[in-house]
């Protein structure tokens, strides 16, 4: 089963859990790899650090072009992003680069642009994608202040359009969250999948420390009583 993951927001810890989700599943035994179907903010020739940290975190080697298969300079919307470099994100592309992705692997871990709603093109945005890879999606909320709404907003949404939320993992962005519990708790009352995990907020973040702090066991399927 592959997962798509998405975010509260940019910079919310996305790739850190995608990495974290891949080590552990690869720890289960599972040939794994990371995708990151639109990347912006990258100069011609270089590597986005997301598809690097992926990578990394992969135990099947993939092409990049597979990995990445829309890469822009400008640090922008997607669609913006595009837009300047005279490109229209066609999602059957990405579609295609995926299906050769799970021929290779057991689990592929994508990795979303932003959060759930960010258009990728005139017409269609990052749920849209989410639906035409039939992905279960797993949300990281960036814990900080206003992360409930975000969350909620998020969640609600995902539910709009059709979509299976598998999990959500709260992420503390924020050193100094103030009742951070109590916040955490707002979410699990709230939320309607399981939490896969708490990870605090750390200097040095490292996606094989997280992995061990994310229970994946929630995520398989319930198998019927005999
Ligand atoms: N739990 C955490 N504690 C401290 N820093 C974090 C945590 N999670 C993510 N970060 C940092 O926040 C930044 C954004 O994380 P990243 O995974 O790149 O987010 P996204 O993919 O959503 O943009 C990175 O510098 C990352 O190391
Ligand atoms: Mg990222």
């Amino acid at each position: 089963m592959s997962y798509f993951v998405t975010g509260t927001d940019t910079n919310v810890g996305k790739t850190l859990i995608s990495c974290a989700l891949l080590h552990g599943f690869a720890d289960k035994g599972k040939r794994v790899v990371g995708m990151k179907p639109v990347a912006a903010g990258c100069m011609a020739d270089e590597i986005h650090d997301d598809v690097k940290q992926l990578r990394a975190a992969s135990n099947v080697l993939a092409s990049y072009g597979q990995v990445n298969p829309y890469c822009f300079a400008p640090a922008a919307a997607p669609h913006l992003a595009a837009q300047f470099a005279g490109v229209s994100i066609n999602l059957e592309r990405i579609v295609e680069s995926f299906s050769e992705l799970a021929a290779q692997a057991d689990e592929v871990i994508v990795e979303g642009a932003g959060g759930l709603l960010v258009p990728l093109n005139a017409a269609q945005d990052s749920s849209d994608l989410m639906r035409e890879l039939g992905l279960p999606v797993i949300l990281v909320v960036g814990v900080r202040l206003g992360c409930l709404n975000h969350a909620l907003l998020t969640v609600e949404a995902i539910a709009a359009r059709g979509l299976t939320l598998a999990g959500w993992v709260a992420n503390v962005v924020d050193a100094d969250m103030a009742m951070l519990d109590q916040n955490i708790a707002a979410l699990e009352q709230r939320i309607n999948a399981p939490l896969l995990g708490v990870v605090p907020f750390q200097l040095q973040p490292d996606a094989l420390d997280v992995a061990k702090l994310l229970n994946l066991h929630l995520l398989e399927p319930i198998k019927p009583h005999d």
